[in-house]
């Protein structure tokens, strides 16, 4: 084993290497995206209010931490046998062997670090505001102690820790730091017999039987998949967003309806993001990877992430916190929230270049937060790289300036639309700016000395 896990490695390792940004794109299953016509209001008034309080928190975190992060690969799709290049694979193993190694990884995981107090405080210092963590990603795995099934990381590796039950842990670390907390579900399960049976070959992401032909394995599939729900909305504290993945499995496959039902009795107002399913248990929309195109006026949430991965990969190439801050401001502008992507360690802490980027974007949020959290849209959202939020008055409007990664500051900031009445102030420091208008073109002089990091002005315009 030792050795497989060796080539394994290398071959990822090689594989990190040449991730280039084209496949930064294309790498990873990205979910078809819902569009405008297709969101549909919640009618039950305590989702409408969860979701308006969900859509002042901006800034969040999407954990993804399973059997995948040991050696540091693609999240579940390497067990995949689909024939797409972003699914790597080690090529030394034929796939049956691969996919035994890879549900065998489940006594390796010993995450002796575990530390999701540290994750909490690292998220919180970043200036994030809710949490969603993968209970059970694509593979079946789960990352809780679920009654219905042995394959979890309560009876592998670390089972005798008093932590086994990881999520738990991590949804109780971020719920002490007032977080809102999300429950990332996968529906497919790939290692749940009733969903991939062991009497076929498993050629792609889909149940490996047909329905009709055996309908009773996919009935204890829906079975199990409703009671490990019922379980987490039930035994894990509360929550307020329940994160469905997988969106060729659909609410209506698992009677998401009745577990809703349920769940909400509990949970009221929890928001349900069955992804990409369209309707109304889409209470939210989930763009991945990327930002939408225009503003939109409805609720919804870009999920990018931090590295090129959605888990922990050795050596990941990060982005800046100047990316970061900048996405932050175009996604807010938009109307959306943004979810960023990060991988704890196969150990189970945040790791050092991690925690130093995301320390970054909370030192500039602490000072300019004011023009992100609990803001909303206003009509005219950007003039190139700047980008404008309004406070819910309605009558102050917030720019703001974003860099790029080692660009200096302009003299001069220029944008058209959203003239300004009265006085205009830097967030940065609260004081006045002076600023000229021609027209409706407004010309800002920036104060000199400043470090060049993205710029927040606040200033009031005629309602
Ligand atoms: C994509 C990936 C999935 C990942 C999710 C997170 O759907 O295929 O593995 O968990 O994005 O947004």
């Amino acid at each position: 084993m030792k050795n497989i896990t060796r080539i394994a490695l290398s071959c990822m390792l090689g594989l990190g290497a040449v991730i280039p940004m084209q496949a930064q794109q294309v790498h990873g299953f990205v979910h078809e995206q819902s569009k405008a016509s297709d969101y549909v209001w919640p009618t039950d008034k305590e989702v409408l209010n969860k979701l308006d309080q969900w859509q002042d928190q901006k800034f969040g975190v999407l954990l993804h931490w399973g059997l995948y992060s040991v050696p540091g690969i693609v999240e579940s799709w390497s067990i995949c046998s689909e024939d797409v290049d972003w699914i790597p694979r080690d090529a030394s193993m034929s796939y049956v062997d691969y996919k035994k190694w890879y549900f065998g990884l489940k006594d390796k995981f010993n995450p002796v670090k575990f530390d999701p107090q540290q994750w909490a405080e690292v998220m919180q210092d970043a200036g994030m505001k809710y949490v969603i963590f993968t209970t059970k990603h694509h593979d079946g795995f789960c990352m809780f102690d679920s009654k219905y099934t042995d394959f979890s990381i309560a009876h592998g590796a670390f089972k005798n820790d008093p932590r086994k039950n990881v999520a738990y842990h991590v949804f109780d670390a971020f719920r002490n730091k007032g977080f809102m907390i999300g429950c990332y579900f996968s529906k497919p399960d790939w290692h749940c017999e009733w969903y991939w049976n062991p009497y076929y070959a498993t050629p792609n992401r889909r149940e490996n039987y047909k329905r009709d032909q055996h309908p009773d394995w996919w009935k204890n599939y829906v079975h199990f998949t409703q009671n490990q729900l019922d379980e987490l909305m039930t035994d894990y504290g509360s929550f307020d967003i329940l994160w469905l993945d997988g969106g060729w499995v659909t609410g209506d496959d698992i009677n998401l309806d009745g577990v809703l039902e349920k769940a909400r009795k509990t949970h009221p107002g929890l928001i349900s993001v069955d992804r990409s399913i369209r309707g109304k248990n889409e209470n939210y929309q989930t763009p991945e990877r990327g930002i939408p195109e225009t503003q939109l006026n409805y609720p919804w949430e870009s999920c990018i992430t931090l590295s090129n991965d959605w888990g922990w990969v050795p050596n990941a190439p990060y982005k800046s916190s100047e990316k970061v801050i900048a996405t932050l401001a175009e996604i807010v502008a938009k109307g959306g929230c943004y979810v960023l992507g990060v991988g704890p360690t196969p150990e189970g802490i945040i790791e050092q270049p991690v925690v130093e980027r995301l320390h970054k974007v909370g030192e500039w949020l602490r000072k300019n937060g004011e023009a992100i959290y609990s803001t909303r849209t206003t009509p005219v959202y950007h003039d190139g790289n700047t980008w404008f939020t309004a406070n819910k008055d309605g009558e102050t409007l917030y720019a703001i300036y974003t860099v790029n990664d080692g660009e200096q500051l302009p003299a001069t900031i220029t944008w058209k639309g959203n003239v300004p009445k009265g006085k205009m102030v830097l967030l940065a420091n609260g004081k006045k700016v002076k600023y000229r208008c021609d027209g409706d073109q407004v010309t800002v002089t920036v104060p000199k000395g400043l470090a060049a990091e993205s710029l927040a002005f606040r200033f009031k315009i005629e309602k």
